[in-house]
């Protein structure tokens, strides 16, 4: 059932593109000593109060104009995966998705397509690429990202940036840096060594400043050793616009400012959403006083008219109507995106593809099926025209002839709260304090439900503290499902036969918690709970149910009736998003759907959404088959569609270690450890200057061995490697030839042939690591220094040549301050994972 896709799909794309972006292509002028004079004498026509009032935004979006200079209002959207800001518009692959394709001239393509979407909205700088590394799996924000390794993530930015920023577009790329949990993210001090992070969490900024010339940056939430990132001095002055040369506009993150002059003096040029510290206020007094000087306000003012000078912003109009707002060119480009990055992780007997005519009845089960998930929460989110989901791709490839049977196969958890049996109904104890003292008001309910959405950012200003007291029995034995949800900055804990099981901290943001207990028949065990509401009112959802009463019984129907069930599980906006990390488990439920599926049909495909690994070991031996999808965007389910019945070969490659259980994970021991803690404690209002607070500082003790650094260097295995992705062909690598010996610092070729062995088209990614057995400082075992994607017909042989450069070979001497070759050994393996590198040569630099 197989045809042709290898090549087809690229060049119908390249030909869409070619007219598309014709009218709209506008790269920004180079620097010239033209637009420096002018920029100049703008600065000069402003007063000190005008110059100021150009580093704060306002409206949300807007840059502040002045009108003395003739100088509009620059005009923002989110990013990176569509230009959500200003209503419906294309959601493009997330950039786990994007990362996944290991496909930097498709990034491109995306960027192109996002900044001609700019255009036709009038936009000015889009809030993007998001290029901080996956270091934990639970980072809410990691779909957004790229991926676990600096080098892909670096590619993939620098095309990216060039593609927006062709169209006459500022990209921004953020959130500098070390923005790697969500978790307590206003508060939380990220702390690496130098070399860490030289070596893993800047070179992706790096790059996007040296090579791509991106326009402007955005700082992250988080402090870095200790200092907000807005007015850190090492990351702003030193590194950023010191040693990288970065010549464009520093902004923060939206409320991510706590000092005026701090901020002023460190670097930060524009303060976002608006100048609640870089204000007349405080600035006009400090430069009085000499805190602040006036050639550093002029600097920021510079660095801003450089920039709308380049891009011409004052000489036409930045709404560009040969752009569409609802465009079939986009279209592709995001069809292409989530068909290139589906990433099949097991294919058991050569289950798919599927051959249609076989098929009579198709099952499509699971709470991501319908409607389509494409992307993860938060200010990424975008509402797109008409998403293609799972079910609904799958049915429109059938077309007529075949029964197509959906059901989530899960309750939501309003009902899951509803139809749980408190025995003999629930205590409620509430104390007119926050800390459960005193003489409560007493009454009592049957049922904990009221979970329901509540508005964020209302102080607590009648402090109040629930106890809720019940009991429960188990009519028959079996796994049970114990699941809490709240709203908001609630916080709350539950015990069951007074062990903990459940706890969430007030922190920005709520994720249904849940945990499985294994319980005997008649067995009875005691539930407390204890709430903390961040506002007046209850919002709490509690719940205990057998995992066997979950499932619904047309999921099962279905999935026996029919020759071949698909579950799409995994993750959506509200369970992984900005401001709160997720679970490494599925969500809850889903492993139990999955299981009954698979046993009432052996010819169970799973579809996983979600940025990075989670836990599949309750099922992953049952099931013949798994993709993972990532967030592919509004066309994701054509793209799941056109892979299962081959219409499609995948060539999708993780971008990130896919690990077996979450204690296993390189950076667990290194996750925020004050997770679980009383953190209501800690908690400021974002902002708010956080005088009184123990700042809590996660520590990179995990140092260089983040993702498959530390799985090649321990020697132990992930579930999944990072690079790793199955072909419904086969490929080979032959033929390695490199220099046996060569000086340090010169470019080494490094040349290999990969042959298609199968018999249908595909594609496969080369992935060249580089081992540095004899440096003297100690390095991890393999680091990836060179990729290529090549598409390749049965028997089709090509030879691909990778260049590696000084900075291949190097690493960041902690105490030489600088990039460092030792001369030596190294080890040069090419392969199609960071595990299976069947080509390997040795190299002697000197
Ligand atoms: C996010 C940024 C985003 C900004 C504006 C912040 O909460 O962290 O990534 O660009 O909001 O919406």
């Amino acid at each position: 059932m197989l045809f042709g896709f290898a090549g087809v799909f690229p060049v119908l794309l390249a030909c869409i593109l070619a007219l598309a972006f014709e009218a709209a292509a506008q790269a920004p002028a180079p620097d010239s000593p033209a637009i420096e004079a002018k920029a100049s004498a703008l600065v000069a026509k402003l007063t000190l109060e005008q110059k100021i009032e150009l580093l704060g935004g306002e409206d949300r979006m807007y840059t502040h104009p002045a009108p003395a200079i003739g100088l509009p209002r620059l005009k923002m959207s989110d990013g990176p995966m569509g230009v959500r800001t200003w209503g419906l518009t294309t959601a493009y692959p997330g950039g786990a998705a994007l990362a996944a394709t290991w496909d930097p001239a498709l990034a491109r393509i995306v960027g192109e397509s996002l900044g001609k979407d700019a255009r036709a909205r009038g936009v000015h700088f889009l809030l993007g690429p998001g290029v901080n590394i996956a270091r934990t799996p639970l980072a809410g924000r990691n779909f957004e990202y790229f991926s676990e390794d600096p080098f892909l993530n670096a590619s993939l930015a620098v095309a990216y940036i060039e593609g927006v920023q062709s169209q006459g577009v500022i990209a921004t790329v953020k959130h500098y840096a070390l923005n790697n949990q969500e978790y307590n993210r206003h508060n939380v001090s990220s702390d690496a060594d130098e070399r860490t992070m030289r070596e893993i969490y800047l070179p992706a900024f790096e790059a996007a400043v040296t090579e791509a010339h991106v326009d402007a940056v955005m700082n992250s939430y988080n402090l870095v050793n200790g200092v907000h990132s807005t007015q850190n001095e090492f990351l702003n002055l030193q590194v950023l616009k010191g040693e990288w040369g970065f010549q464009g506009i520093l902004m923060s993150d939206w409320d991510a400012t706590y000092d005026g002059v701090a901020a002023a003096n460190n670097g930060l040029d524009l303060e976002m959403p608006s100048p609640r510290f870089m204000n007349a206020q405080t600035l006009l007094a400090a430069v009085k006083d000499g805190t602040v000087k006036e050639s550093t306000i002029d600097d920021k003012v510079l660095r801003l008219l450089r920039a709308v000078l380049r891009y011409g912003f004052l000489d036409r109009p930045q709404f560009d109507p040969s752009g569409s707002t609802y465009s079939v060119a986009d279209r592709a480009v995001a069809l292409e995106g989530a068909g290139e990055s589906v990433t099949l992780l097991k294919n058991e007997g050569h289950l798919l593809p599927l051959d249609p005519a076989r098929i009579k009845t198709i099952a499509v089960l699971g709470p991501n099926a319908y409607p389509a998930v494409t992307g993860g929460g938060g200010s990424s989110e975008v509402q797109a025209f008409e998403p293609v989901s799972i079910l609904t791709g799958i049915a429109d490839l059938l077309g007529t002839g075949v029964s197509v049977l959906y059901a989530p196969g899960l309750p939501g958890e309003d009902e899951v709260f509803r139809r749980t049996n408190w025995e003999g109904g629930v205590k409620v104890a509430t104390y007119q304090n926050g800390d459960f003292t005193g003489s409560p008001e007493v009454t009592a309910v049957d049922k904990i439900a009221d979970w329901k959405p509540s508005p964020w950012g209302v102080d607590n200003l009648h402090p109040s503290s629930i106890r809720y007291t019940a009991a429960f029995k188990a009519e028959k034995a079996g796994k049970y499902l114990l699941l809490a949800a709240a709203n908001g900055e609630d916080a709350f804990k539950v015990l069951v036969d007074g062990k903990q099981m459940l706890a969430h901290a007030r922190t920005e943001g709520q994720v249904p918690q849940s945990a499985t207990l294994d319980l005997a028949a008649g067995q009875k065990v005691s539930v407390e709970a204890d709430y903390l509401p961040h506002a007046p009112g209850v919002r709490l959802g509690l719940g205990l149910i057998a995992e066997a009463d979950l499932i619904s019984e047309d999921a099962r129907q279905f999935a026996a009736a029919a020759d071949v069930a698909v579950v799409a599980a995994g993750f959506n906006h509200n369970t992984e998003g900005e401001g709160h990390d997720r679970s490494f488990g599925l969500p809850w439920g889903q492993d139990a759907l999955i299981e009954a599926v698979a046993a009432a049909n052996p010819r169970t495909i799973v579809t996983l959404t979600g940025s990075a690994g989670a836990d599949t070991r309750r099922w992953l031996a049952k099931v013949p088959a798994l993709l993972d999808l990532y967030y592919p965007g509004q066309e994701g389910g054509t793209a799941v569609a056109d892979i299962l019945f081959g219409k499609r070969n995948p060539e999708g490659k993780l971008p990130v270690s896919f690990d077996r259980s979450w204690d296993e994970s390189a950076s667990a021991a290194w996750y925020d450890p004050v997770k679980g803690a009383d953190t209501a404690l800690h908690v400021t209002e974002p902002g708010k200057n956080p005088v009184d607070y123990v700042i809590p500082h996660v520590k990179y003790g995990d140092g260089l061995l983040v993702g498959y650094r530390y799985w090649t260097t321990t020697g132990k295995h992930p579930l999944f490697p990072f690079g790793f992705g199955l072909s419904y062909t086969t490929f080979s690598f032959d033929d390695l030839k490199l220099q046996a010996a060569t000086a340090a610092g010169a470019t080494v070729a490094v040349s290999f042939d990969v042959t298609n062995t199968g018999s249908v088209a595909g594609a496969e990614v080369a992935q060249l690591y580089v081992s540095d057995p004899s440096a003297k400082a100690s390095r991890p075992e393999r680091e990836l220094k060179g990729f290529e994607k090549v598409r390749l017909i049965p028997g089709e042989t090509k030879r691909l040549t990778l260049n590696l450069d000084a900075r291949a070979f190097s690493y960041w001497d902690a105490a030489a301050h600088k990039w460092t070759i030792d001369p030596g050994k190294f080890i040069i393996r090419v392969g199609n994972s960071s595990e299976n590198t069947p080509l390997n040569a040795e190299l002697k630099l000197n």
